[in-house]
């Protein structure tokens, strides 16, 4: 049976928000419908961080507070959780909050127009435990735009507020809203239905809890768009101004955002977060660690799920090439029962990937280091933050003393999909590990790559830098990886 409301925390009291376009953005709602207009639109893509809001979710009976642009979210999908924007950071005497008031007194702000986004982040930021240093509070704040004032002052309020401790009013607030969160949850499907007055047609959004109810949705509703963290999803909305009128949501459903580790793998649900899955990966593969720390901004790895990134497919996408190389299988499932495939056989032309109708991602599950496997990953992109791919490169080779024995070198960027790259694997397998057999893969390499010229880089370009990726690999064998990332505070102090 449909629903027309949904409810949340607002205003640090249960809100009900009643009969709705399923598609209807946060920043829209806060904006248009509630009047916090403190939240700022600037771009509408997720890219520039004015719109940034706070949401709190009950994990582990903890509250969690993220850091999310508001201006690619669909309402509903705040059902059951709580919202912070920048209006419930004022006292209630009307004082500013600790965040606001260092940003005011460091002269961290001019026009002001990307402070809100500003003080939702730090907050985020502080309130997730994250530290002073440079670097930590470089990630925190790589979402959010600002083109007046210079970060310096901003970087300084981070650090003044952390040292003068951020227990405000709002934290004696916890208890209740735990509570309240705990007495909104429900293990039935949400189902909400909106007609659109201009229209008259029926919009639909459902949001499954568990992995059988979506099966079962999934399979009545084929032709439903899946909703993970709507960091491409959302878009689709905001810029290319599509009609989505049947969604299912997938970010409340507990088995898809599950990590587990066995004595062989790693298995990751579809639907956990680039934000969630960094610590597990980092830990294991420093390389594919720095690689999701340059992807998006914490605002969107906060959302962006591994599942969503590789259903989308796109040639750019910066998860799938590392994956590959590490050997990562995709797990699939329907009412015909849970499919495993290697992850590249998913993608099998641009746009197009093996899932029948009513199929999802439901998990990968990437085989754990093994002591004498050598693995690096390289992002290249014009900006070195929040920035999209020219190429992302990735090779994996097994050395049996000095041989190599097994190797896998994938790419994004260069083709119209991720791509492995099998001849430049041939080239490698059962050659010495030296500058000659790297200088042999390099050139095997055009046999593999169809690189396009387009607005972030040249064809000529693409083919040169995925050659270079093989050799900076080879040359930084024996380098720690500390001392040729940007990684820690240390590194970039
Ligand atoms: C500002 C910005 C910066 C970005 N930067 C990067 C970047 O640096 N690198 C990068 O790779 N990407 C980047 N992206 C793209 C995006 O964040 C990723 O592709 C992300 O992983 C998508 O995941 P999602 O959960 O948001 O997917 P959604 O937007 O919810 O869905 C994406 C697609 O996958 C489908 N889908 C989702 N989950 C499943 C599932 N379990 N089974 C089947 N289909 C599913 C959806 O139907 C849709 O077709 C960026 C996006 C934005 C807005
Ligand atoms: S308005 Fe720019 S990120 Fe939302
Ligand atoms: S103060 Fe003007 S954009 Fe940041």
């Amino acid at each position: 049976m449909a629903q027309k409301n949904i409810t949340l925390l607002l205003g640090g009291q249960p809100h009900e928000v009643i009969n709705f376009d399923p598609t209807r953005t946060l920043l829209d709602y806060l904006r248009y419908d509630s009047a916090r207009t403190g939240t700022k639109e600037g771009c509408g893509e997720g890219d520039c961080g004015a719109c940034t809001v706070v949401i709190g979710t009950l994990k582990d009976g903890k509250l969690r507070f993220e850091a999310v642009n508001s201006c690619i979210i669909f309402l509903p999908t705040l059902d059951g959780k709580l919202l912070l924007t920048v209006e419930d950071l004022v006292h209630p005497d009307g004082s500013l909050h600790v965040i606001q008031r260092v940003i005011a007194d460091l002269q961290g702000s001019q026009c002001g127009f990307c402070t809100p986004g500003f003080v939702m982040a730090i907050f985020a930021h502080i309130r997730s435990g994250g530290g002073a240093g440079l670097a930590s509070i470089n990630d925190a704040l790589v979402g959010n735009l600002c083109r007046c004032t210079g970060y310096g002052p901003i970087i300084e309020a981070v650090r003044r507020a952390i040292s003068e401790q951020v227990d405000d009013h709002l934290t004696a607030l916890e208890e209740t809203w735990i509570k309240q969160l705990a007495a909104m949850s429900s293990p039935d499907t949400l189902s909400l239905s909106w007609i659109c007055p201009d229209t008259g047609k029926e919009r639909h959004y459902s949001a499954p809890k568990t992995t059988a109810a979506l099966t079962a949705l999934y399979a009545a509703y084929p032709e439903a768009t899946l909703l993970a963290g709507g960091t491409d999803v959302g878009l689709w909305v905001t810029k290319q101004l599509q009609s989505l009128n049947r969604l299912i949501y997938l970010g409340h459903i507990t088995e898809l955002s599950q990590i587990t580790q066995s004595k062989t793998h790693i298995e990751i649900g579809a639907g956990v977060t680039f934000a969630d899955a960094q610590p597990i990966l980092s830990a294991h593969f420093p390389d594919l660690g720095e690689v999701i720390r340059r992807l998006g901004s914490s605002q969107i790895r906060n959302r962006a799920t591994i599942g969503g990134n590789i259903a989308n497919g796109s040639p750019i996408g910066d998860s799938m090439p590392v994956l590959i190389a590490l050997n990562t299988e995709l797990a699939l499932q329907s009412v015909k029962g849970l499919r495993r495939i290697p992850l590249e056989d998913y993608f099998i032309s641009y746009g197009r990937q093996d899932r029948i109708a009513g199929e999802f991602v439901a998990a990968i599950r990437i085989p754990l280091p093994k002591p004498d496997q050598y693995f690096r990953a390289y992002k290249i992109s014009k900006r070195f933050d929040q920035d999209i791919s020219a190429v992302c490169g990735a090779i994996s080779v097994t050395l049996d003393d000095g041989l190599i024995s097994s190797a896998r070198v994938a790419y994004g960027g260069v083709a119209a999909t991720p791509i492995r790259a099998l001849n430049t694997e041939n080239t490698l397998i059962g050659a010495k590990w030296n500058e000659r057999t790297i200088q042999s893969a390099m050139s095997a390499l055009k046999n593999d790559l169809s690189p396009i010229s387009d607005m972030r880089a040249s064809a000529d370009y693409r083919l040169k830098v995925a050659r270079n990726i093989l050799f900076k690999a080879y040359i930084e064998y024996d380098t720690p990886l500390s001392q040729t990332r940007l990684i820690g505070d240390g590194a970039a102090e």
